[in-house]
């Protein structure tokens, strides 16, 4: 049985006079069938881990350099991440992929340095509109989850989130069904190479424009198995509904 998952991305947004979110999410989110995460900026990291120590709310980073240490100016490695308190770390999320030209090698590369260090790697895998256009949805998202994926992903240490670019961001969200479809695909897939006990226990989750609004009828869908949240992220009054959504479907 796959635990559920309220994953939080706060991307380039947050100071320090922010973290009491974190105090109220865990405050007003019991959830206990739903395991809580929000990935911060890295400045926040540390201070947001000392902070949140006591609760069940899991803290991760947003990305990782593939090496273990080493002359990579600017950049932090999945260690130092683990070493600040993170138990996460967003890859291959389509910002990075289009902001820094990241492609599912390097993304591949980063998972395993992530995993290496006892981090989850949470993979990020989206069509764009011009692809959904052209109907090669599937083909992308299939070439983007076999290279990103290392062979040694279990369902402890790897977790994928479906983003379509398009639904990121924009407050256009996938229809259920296309939700369905691309979802039902990955467990295919995985299934196929990892087998089914590897392939059925890694979790899947939506992403793109979750909002409270939408949040129930996206968890009503087979295969869904939380979201990676951005906007509504960022105060507990927006995440909080999202969570207590996702634990509805997790009981019922
Ligand atoms: P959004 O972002 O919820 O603001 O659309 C999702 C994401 O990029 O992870």
């Amino acid at each position: 049985m796959r635990r559920k998952l309220a994953a939080g991305n706060w991307k380039m947004n947050g100071m320090l006079a922010d973290l009491d979110q974190l105090d109220r999410i865990s405050a007003a989110c019991p959830a206990p069938a739903v395991d809580l995460l929000i990935c911060l900026p890295a400045t926040l990291i540390h201070p947001a881990a000392h902070r949140t120590a006591p609760y069940r709310l899991m803290i991760g980073a947003q990305d990782c350099h593939m090496a273990p240490a080493g002359a990579h100016t600017g950049d932090l490695a999945a260690r130092q991440l683990a070493d600040a308190g993170a138990r996460a770390v967003i890859l291959g999320h389509s910002e990075r992929r289009a902001d820094h030209q990241e492609d599912s090698t390097t993304v591949n590369a980063k998972a395993q340095a992530a995993m290496a260090a006892g981090l989850i790697a949470v993979i990020c895998l989206g069509e764009t509109l011009a692809e959904r256009d052209a109907g090669t949805t599937l083909d992308v998202i299939g070439a983007q989850l076999d290279a990103s994926v290392p062979d040694a992903a279990s369902g402890a240490s790897v977790v994928i989130a479906y983003e379509p670019v398009w639904a990121i961001g924009t407050g256009r969200i996938a229809t259920t069904d296309q939700i369905a479809e691309v979802h039902a695909f990955l467990r295919a897939r995985l299934i196929d190479r990892f087998g089914t006990a590897t392939g059925g226990a890694i979790r899947l989750l939506y992403g793109g424009s979750v909002k409270p609004d939408n949040a129930a009828q996206i968890f009503a869908v087979a295969d869904v198995d939380g979201a990676l949240v951005g906007g509504a992220s960022l105060t507990a009054d927006d995440f909080c509904p999202i969570v207590a959504a996702l634990e509805g479907s997790a009981t019922s």
